[in-house]
């Protein structure tokens, strides 16, 4: 239950900071367009020919500066949708729901959502294959994404890459997370999934054992090569038709 909730509180803390900054852009938008629809009522009224607004740099620049504005909140809107649609990526799911999923759309959700850790530091890029519905506890493979995800980040003090890289193999699917983080060093190795282990200040230790019981349960494998100062790269492999409760 405290790795869940720690997951569920991270998660709300990073949604609210995520969805504070496009509301702010909005906000802000929003303060221009009017301030520009006060100016250019100003200007109609003062003029006496159509001709005459429009030759006046004042309304000229205001017009310039609301196309922009409306463009800025366009932006920030969208933003906010994609980071409600990875929420109800999350949300919708049940947890005891064994279903056909698209693991693709998870990964992007879990990318979406950490995105506020990510900034201009962290680049992720995504060589996703080509990848049939997986059937399985999505909720729970969602949470392995997310665990994998956000130790990759943890792992990157400055400037760093993630890489996700997913594929087929027969009946199997493999998803890899490289990070080019501080690494694990070797004595380490063997520690990392058990319960509490943590080498991060804030962590709970939590997040491994959590994804090693879930790929576990589906009847898959977790594999970790790392390199200190060099970086991670946890690989899972799962059956498409994945273990299911009574299996
Ligand atoms: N990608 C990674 N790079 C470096 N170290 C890692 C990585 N993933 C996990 N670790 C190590 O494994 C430990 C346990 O991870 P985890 O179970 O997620 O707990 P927590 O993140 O709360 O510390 C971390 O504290 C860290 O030492
Ligand atoms: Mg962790």
């Amino acid at each position: 239950m405290t790795e869940k909730m720690a997951s569920l509180g991270n998660l709300v803390a990073g949604v609210a900071h995520e969805i504070n900054n496009p509301i702010g852009a909005f906000n802000s938008a929003a303060d221009t367009l009017k301030r520009c629809i006060e100016r250019v009522t100003q200007i109609v009224v003062q003029s006496e020919t159509g001709n005459e607004i429009q030759e006046n740099v004042h309304y000229q620049r205001a017009v310039q500066l609301m196309n922009n504005t409306t463009d800025n909140a366009v932006v920030a809107g969208s933003r906010v949708t994609r980071i409600v649609e990875s929420l109800k990526h999350f949300a919708h799911l049940d947890e005891a729901d064994y279903q056909q999923t698209d693991l693709h759309a998870a990964l992007d959700s879990v990318v979406t959502l950490r995105e506020h850790d990510l900034g201009e530091r962290i680049a992720v890029v995504r060589p996703y294959g080509d990848l049939p519905l997986v059937i399985c506890y999505a909720a729970e493979l969602n949470q392995v994404f997310m665990n994998l995800f956000s130790n990759a980040v943890d792992s990157i003090e400055r400037e760093g890459e993630i890489t996700i890289r997913t594929e087929r193999d027969g009946e199997e699917v493999i998803v890899s997370v490289t990070d080019t983080g501080e690494g694990i060093p070797p004595e380490n190795l063997d520690r990392i999934f058990d319960p509490g282990f943590t080498t991060r200040g804030v962590g709970v230790g939590l997040g491994l054992s959590t994804v090693y019981r879930i790929v576990q349960k589906h009847g898959g494998q977790i594999d970790v090569k790392s390199r200190v100062n060099e970086g991670s790269t946890f690989t899972i492999q799962i059956p498409i038709v994945a273990q299911g409760a009574d299996e």
